[in-house]
């Protein structure tokens, strides 16, 4: 990663999480970028604008400080001046004043004025995060063109748990990087990707199904998509939105996934199966709910599944790079390499899912990428820099 001579306008608005972007800063100016920063009243209150001045060697703007002088001109210098413009953490606030095009401090100002590339790296409490009035000021700046990183899930400093923590500085380094020196590496390829879980109808109101958020699913999809590749995402049940400009196709259970895979998978370059399928559906679904029989034990006649992977596996074409995971809690990588063995796959990752941070759910994610040439253990890393990692890997092998 080099940002030599890129400037970058960092806009630091009222959260607990300002003190990560302290550390920001550091790693920005580490890798030669040169950074000026834009504080709200509220973000002063949190880090002193000292901290900043001395970690950019940068005045810091603030509405209680004067311009400097050596800006020579009006308040939207930084705005002209910024090849990227990034607001870290952006609180709801700021959000909500970027959708509605308010003006009305320092950081707004310039921001409105800006025709820089946006990098929003959202921080906030998950109810305001979830709001309908937060979500649809995110769709509208998306759709203006406002990149987003994060938030991220877990413990949040109000003491609730969910959505709404400030990406890793690590993170919003990578995204920011990503946006300046876009690879596009997999420009001219196509890509399908399952993600999330398949859901076995017992009756209308009963299912049974696996765990799975379909973040792993969706951080290799917006990864593939930011490296120029065409991308479709086949998902079952996932609790995060699907990612933009990505083709989407929904399924419910594991035999719509097969049908879908059987008819799609043979036009892609790339097939990467990451969805947690259930291996076993109920022998029948009832079409009228079934009734509780009292002091009764429910019997329940699982029949199996198509296995997936391994009947694209069967069709696999040449010059396609097929790719599987592996959820596994014990004798990990043994398992997963019989299942790349048994399925005809180029590469499995496999991820011990009893692992902290590892598995179902969380951002993070810990991985051994298998190949039929050796294994590679992969350290603690957000699912978004692991896609990124197995993506690379992948063009690896088809060289
Ligand atoms: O969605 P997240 O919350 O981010 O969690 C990510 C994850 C843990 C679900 C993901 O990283 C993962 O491990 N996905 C694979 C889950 C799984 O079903 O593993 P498996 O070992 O049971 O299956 C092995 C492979 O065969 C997988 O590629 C699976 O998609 C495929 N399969 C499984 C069963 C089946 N009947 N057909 C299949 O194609």
């Amino acid at each position: 990663m080099d940002l030599t001579g890129r400037k970058i306008v960092l806009g630091v608005t009222g959260g607990i999480a300002a003190y990560k972007s302290a550390v920001l800063v550091s790693r920005l100016r580490h890798l030669g970028a040169e950074v000026h920063v834009i504080m709200t009243k509220n973000a002063t209150e949190f880090v002193s604008p000292l901290t900043f001045q001395t970690l950019s060697s940068n005045q810091v703007v603030t509405d209680t400080f004067q311009a400097p002088e050596y800006w020579n001109v009006e308040h939207v210098a930084l705005a002209k001046l910024a090849d990227i413009f990034v607001i870290a953490p952006a609180t709801a606030n700021i959000l909500a004043k970027m959708t509605a095009g308010i003006a009305d401090d320092m950081l707004s100002t310039t921001v409105l004025a800006t025709k820089a590339p946006i990098l929003a790296a959202p921080a906030m409490n998950t109810g305001m995060w979830t709001a309908d009035a937060t979500q649809a000021n995110v769709t509208i700046l998306k759709e203006r063109g406002v990149h987003f990183v994060g938030p991220d899930s877990g413990m949040l400093a109000c003491g609730d748990e969910g959505a709404g923590r400030m990406s890793e500085p690590e993170t919003i380094v990578g995204a920011i990087c990503d946006l300046l020196n876009p690879r596009r590496d997999l420009a001219g390829l196509k890509v399908i990707i399952t993600a999330g879980a398949t859901r076995e109808r017992l009756d209308p109101v009963r299912f049974i199904t696996n765990d799975s958020s379909g973040k792993m699913g969706f951080a290799l999809a917006e990864a593939a998509r930011d490296r120029g590749a065409e991308v479709t995402a086949v998902c079952g049940s996932v609790s995060v939105p699907v990612p933009e400009g990505i083709r989407t196709i929904r399924i419910e259970s594991a035999r719509e996934l097969y049908d879908v895979m059987i008819r799609e998978a043979p036009q892609h370059d790339i097939v990467i199966q990451a969805a947690a399928v259930c291996d076993y559906r109920p022998a029948e679904t009832q079409s009228t709910k079934i009734k509780k029989a009292e002091g009764q034990p429910m019997i329940l006649t699982l029949t199996e599944n198509p296995d997936i992977a391994r009947a694209v596996g069967e069709l696999k074409q040449k010059g396609q790079t097929l790719v599987g995971f592996a959820a596994e809690t014990d004798h990990v990588q043994k398992n997963a390499k019989e299942k790349l063995k048994k399925k005809n796959l180029d590469m499995i990752v496999a991820n011990d899912v009893t692992a902290p941070g590892a598995g179902f759910n969380v951002d993070t994610n810990i991985a051994t990428l298998i190949t039929k040439n050796g294994s590679e253990t992969q350290p603690l890393q957000t699912k978004r820099q692991l896609a990124d990692v197995i993506l690379d890997r992948i063009l690896d092998l088809r060289k």
